[in-house]
């Protein structure tokens, strides 16, 4: 593999992979094994789960690690996304992990440079590393990525946390639902179930998969009102109670009192806490497979 886009590019088996090789990582590795390697972090959007991760992730493998400031960098100066990332080719990086509001991205750098390339997130295109961890969080719990239901609630229409979680999951034989207000879905998903409120998820799946309203992202498109949103949508205390399976994911940021209720952070069903740990490696292992692609 020399670049990672999107889902849809992975089979099956490249899936299993990944997450089978993520899951023989812990936290304390750590090697040498790439120290003649160069990766670049370029961030044109904010983050600190996504970016962070992929530096502990390059570090625990050898990997010299670049932090590409877009604010301090010539690109204020009138130089584009592709002439700046040849030119950190030219000192010799390998690999770049890109985020940038605009869909393809990604896509776009890897025809024009010979470098790896890796989407970090693309507008409301793609986040593949995310839909990874997550899947990697759900196979700790059930063991496969089957026979078990899913919700995704929230802004679903902005999210590419939820694309790329409903074509990773629709390849296995995961129920996937979708829990969101009717101006919030994506009509791509229209042949997926659909619960019109938090209670009834809750008490279908064994899994509800909270998001963040994506406000950066709604431009002429008015904002939910967030209390009537919580309501109607936000995972509760009282959720726990009424499902005593029910496990509780989000990728993350949360606010807490929209999205779940301030305290759930550290109940023993919210897997938040597993899925930045399993963030760390599942990238640890598309790095190894993207660097032994490219050769040391
Ligand atoms: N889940 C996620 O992408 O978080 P960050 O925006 O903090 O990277």
């Amino acid at each position: 593999m020399k670049n990672l886009f999107s889902i849809e590019q992975l089979s099956k088996n490249e899936i299993n992979e990944i997450l089978q090789i993520a899951s023989e990582y812990d936290l304390n590795f750590v090697s040498d094994e790439f120290r003649h390697k160069k990766l670049v972090l370029a961030f044109f959007e904010t983050s600190t789960r996504t970016k962070l991760s992929f530096e502990i992730a390059a570090k625990n493998l050898g990997v010299q690690v670049i932090d590409f400031m877009p604010e301090l960098s010539s690109i204020q100066k009138g130089e584009s996304l592709v002439e700046t990332l040849r030119t950190l080719e030219a000192m010799g990086v390998d690999v770049a992990v890109v985020r940038h509001r605009e869909e393809g991205t990604a896509k776009m750098l890897s025809t024009q440079l010979d470098m790896s390339i890796l989407n970090a997130g693309d507008g409301v295109n793609q986040h593949p590393s995310q839909a990874l961890l997550d899947a990697l969080t759900l196979k700790e719990v059930f063991g496969e990525l089957e026979d078990f239901k899913i919700t995704i609630c929230g802004d679903i229409l902005h999210s590419r946390v939820a694309r790329s979680n409903i074509e990773l999951l629709s390849k296995f034989n995961v129920d996937v639902s979708l829990c969101a207000p009717k101006e919030l879905l994506d009509n791509n998903f229209s042949s997926l179930n659909y619960h019109d409120n938090i209670d009834i998820a809750v008490q279908e799946s064994d899994v509800v998969m909270c998001l963040r309203i994506q406000k950066e992202r709604m431009e002429q498109m008015e904002v939910p009102n967030t209390s009537e949103y919580f309501e109607k949508y936000g995972f509760k205390k009282k959720h726990f109670e009424m499902n005593k399976d029910i496990l509780l994911m989000h990728p993350g940021p949360v606010n807490y009192g929209v999205d779940i209720e301030n305290g759930l952070q550290n109940h023993d069903r919210c897997l938040i806490n597993s899925q930045v740990k399993n963030g760390v490696l599942t990238r640890m292992a598309i790095l190894k497979k993207i660097l032994n692609y490219i050769g040391k």
